[in-house]
Parts: structure tokens; C-alpha cells; sequence
């Protein structure tokens, strides 16, 4: 029986596994053994993961998979994918293959700001903060200098800093808006520590301004935006449209229903949010593998596909005079410095095998394995089914969760090889196989 603790995050390791395993665990020992076997033998690395978050107690194992053949600007990648749903990298692949043998991926980088805000409510006249708008900034400015020199010295910092009146939206609610460039970090810490500065310079500006009434100020909350529609990357690819020509479909038809499906992710959400799952299969395995927040980038990029007022597509895609161009447009905030960048050892070899990307770089690799992984998708969908592909790459799950030996899954996979392998007819076969009864359905 699970029972509440004080004082956890401060026992030792040992002492929490103890806790842990004898309380909710049918099999204590049994149990901290598997936590155990899931430890890194290097005690010095298993240090490392114990120390990026609280009450570590073991490793959570991630297939960490690789794409090759990606040609992205006429430089060829091998995309690093950590994730475990079965069809991804598969899918990564296929896509790449394709668009090698027609000129490949580009990339464009519209624009690299991000955005945070000091939050605060005053209930009284705020004129004075307009009228003397040009000394506060001058003031804000001047309390974060220690922290932006050395952002300033590799060619970032404060963009801007607005006042912004939100009393429409909430009463007495202000913002102060401030932009920031944070070269090849995400930037989280960095923008976070200077809106804490600004917000205490805004409560001493206000206290010592006789217009103002320190009383009234609340500075409610300073905090990045997650929210980043000015640091947008785009990664396209187009090709003649008899070129696409799929799976027995011709050019025209394949391009027809291509965008078909696109603008139905367009008119209805419910497709809406399955198309973009797909590209965040692609950008998210890319992320965790290069040590970014992939929660950060799946919220900012549904932000974005919602921007019209409705939830839509992130990709789009135009036929025209014969061509048939498809493109993504994300927001994606990325770091090569920072974070778990030097420290995941995995992280710095993802980073190594795109060859070292600064931030930039990375932005348009990742657009790429979304609008790969989106095409991938949809081919399959207007044209075989997803079924067929996505099956026969789970094909091996349901294999290892019936612990088939290693002949009876090279039998039972070349059996499969060309029918889709439903759940119920790998069962029967693997029975069949072993000489065993057939499980009676719902069992
Ligand atoms: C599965 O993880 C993702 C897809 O459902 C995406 C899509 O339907 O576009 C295949």
C-alpha cells in the first residue's frame, strides 16, 4: 500500500528505492532488482542521470534510433530519433529515399526571437508608466546589463522591451513585453533571470515615482513564452508532379488527394490534430534526442496551427504549373548549448552526427524530419492505408509480448511479409506455430 512521506528527496538513493519497493511493489526485491539491472555500469554517468532531476531511481530505456539518406541544403544527414512507437523511423526513412532522388530538403530560417513577459496587475492610473516609458526601459535595460554581456558578446540580448495595456483582455492587467535573441541556446534561463531583474526594478521604479503608488503595483508572475510565432523555421521540398507518381498511383492522382488531405486537416480538427501528431512524431524524437524540451516545441506548435482562430494543418502544399511544392512553416525555440547538451552523452553524440549544428541548423533539421515524417503519413494514408506499414513494423511488439524466440519471429515475420499482421491472426499463427490451442476471442 502506497503511504505518504515526509522528507523523501532528501533520503539517500538506497533509502529511497527501499521506501519505494517495499511499498508498492508486489515483489519488493524482485522489483529493485529490475530498477537495478537499468542502472549504468559507470557509476560517474549513472551520477550524471541521477542528477537531472529528483529522486532519480532508475533509467526509463528509449530506443534511440537513426534515419540516414536525408539530404537537406545539398548536404546529406543521418537524423538521430529517439522514440519508441514502431513505425517512426521506418517512416523517417522511407520519406528521406524519396525526396533524395528528387532534390532533397530546404530549409529557411524566418526569423530566431523569443518573447517573455513580467505579468503584473495595477489598480490605479498607469499613465505614468506610458509618459515615462523611454526612462523605465532605460531602467529595465540598465538591470539586467551583468546578465546580457555575455549574451550581447555573442551577438544577443534584449531586442525590445514594450508596455502593453491587456486591461481589455483582464482588469488592471500590464505586460511588460520583452524580445530577446539568445543565439544558440533555447534560452530559458537566460530570459527567466532578466524578467525577474526587470520585475524588481519595476516595483523600486514605481515605489520612487510620486505618480505612482507602490500599493497598487502586483507583479503577478515573470516568465518566458513557450509561445515563440518569431522564431520560425520552414523546410519544403517540390518535385514535378508526374515525378510522384506511388504505390500503382499515378502523379496527378497522388498530388491530387496529397492536397486533398491537406485541406482537410485544414476544414476539420479532428484530422487537424492527428496530421500534426505525425509531424510531432518526426520533430519530437529529433528533440529529445539533441536534449531539447520537446513540451515546449508541441506546445508552441499547436499554438501556431491555431493561429487562424481554428486548428489546422502545419503543413501545406500547392500544385502549380506541373510542380508540386510541400512545405512546413513551426516555431521551433532550440538549443546546442545548455541545458543537457554537454552533459546527456547521447545528446552530444545526436549533436555530432548532424555535424555539429548551431541553433539555426538545428531548426531546419527538425522542420525537416516533421515535414518528412507528415509525408510519409499521408502517402501511406491516400494510398495503401497506414495499416499495412505501421503494422508490420509493430509486427515485432506483439512478437516480444508473446515472447516468440528469435526462429519462430524470422517464421512468423516471413509469413507476414506481404498480408497486414492484425493483432488476433499473429496470435493464431504463433499458436498454430507452436502447437498450442487458439485463444478463444476476448481472452
Ligand atoms: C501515427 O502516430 C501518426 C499518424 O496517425 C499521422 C497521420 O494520420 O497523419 C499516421
Amino acid at each position: 500500500m502506497n503511504k505518504p512521506i515526509k522528507g523523501f528527496s532528501k533520503l539517500s538513493k538506497a533509502a529511497k528505492l527501499e521506501w519505494l519497493t517495499q511499498n508498492n511493489f508486489e515483489h519488493p526485491d524482485k522489483t529493485l532488482e529490475l530498477f537495478q539491472s537499468y542502472w549504468h555500469n559507470d557509476s560517474s554517468v549513472q551520477q550524471k542521470h541521477d542528477d537531472f532531476i529528483e529522486n532519480t531511481m532508475t533509467n526509463y530505456y528509449m530506443p534511440f534510433g537513426v534515419a540516414p539518406n536525408f539530404q537537406i541544403n545539398g548536404k546529406l544527414y543521418t537524423l538521430p530519433m529517439a522514440i519508441e512507437e514502431s513505425s517512426v523511423v521506418a517512416a523517417a526513412s522511407k520519406s528521406a529515399s524519396f525526396w533524395l532522388q528528387r532534390g532533397g530538403f530546404k530549409t529557411e530560417v524566418i526569423s530566431t526571437e523569443k518573447i517573455g513577459h513580467v505579468h503584473f496587475m495595477y489598480e490605479g492610473n498607469a499613465q505614468p508608466y506610458f509618459n515615462e516609458f523611454e526612462n523605465l526601459e532605460n531602467q529595465l535595460r540598465e538591470s539586467t546589463k551583468s546578465l546580457t554581456a555575455n549574451m550581447e558578446a555573442r551577438g544577443g540580448g534584449i531586442t525590445s522591451i514594450k508596455l502593453v495595456d491587456k486591461t481589455a483582455q483582464l482588469d488592471h492587467y500590464y505586460q511588460l513585453e520583452v524580445c530577446f535573441e539568445t543565439c544558440d541556446s533555447m534560452g530559458a534561463n537566460f530570459i527567466n533571470s532578466n524578467l525577474e531583474e526587470m520585475a524588481k526594478r519595476l516595483e523600486s521604479f514605481t515605489s520612487a515615482h510620486s505618480g505612482l503608488d507602490e500599493s497598487k503595483l502586483e507583479v503577478v508572475m515573470r516568465i518566458l513564452s513557450n509561445y515563440t510565432p518569431n522564431c520560425i523555421v520552414r523546410a519544403s521540398v517540390s518535385c514535378p508532379i508526374e515525378d510522384l507518381e506511388s504505390e500503382g498511383t499515378s502523379g496527378e492522382d497522388f498530388a491530387r488527394k496529397f492536397k486533398r488531405a491537406i485541406a482537410i486537416a485544414n476544414a476539420e480538427p479532428y484530422r487537424a490534430t492527428t496530421h500534426n501528431k505525425g509531424i510531432m512524431n518526426g520533430v519530437d524524437a529529433l528533440i529529445i534526442a539533441t536534449g531539447n524540451d520537446f513540451r515546449a516545441v508541441e506546445a508552441a506548435c499547436h499554438t501556431y496551427a491555431s493561429k487562424s482562430g481554428q486548428y489546422s494543418s502545419l503543413t501545406h502544399c500547392k500544385l502549380e504549373d506541373g510542380v508540386f511544392t510541400y512545405w512546413i512553416e513551426i516555431p521551433l525555440a532550440l538549443g546546442v548549448v545548455g541545458g543537457l547538451t554537454k552533459l546527456h552523452p547521447l545528446v552530444v553524440k545526436a549533436l555530432e552526427m548532424l555535424g555539429k549544428p548551431n541553433a539555426e541548423e538545428l531548426m531546419g533539421i527538425v522542420a525537416v524530419s516533421g515535414l518528412a515524417q507528415n509525408f510519409a503519413a499521408l502517402r501511406a494514408l491516400v494510398t495503401t492505408g497506414i495499416q499495412k506499414g505501421h503494422m508490420k513494423m509493430h509486427l515485432l511488439n506483439i512478437l516480444n509480448q508473446l515472447e516468440a524466440t528469435q526462429e519462430e519471429k524470422a517464421v512468423i515475420t516471413e509469413y507476414f511479409k506481404d498480408k497486414v499482421p492484425h493483432h488476433r491472426e499473429v496470435v493464431n499463427y504463433f499458436c498454430t506455430l507452436r502447437g498450442q490451442p487458439i485463444p478463444k476471442l476476448g481472452s
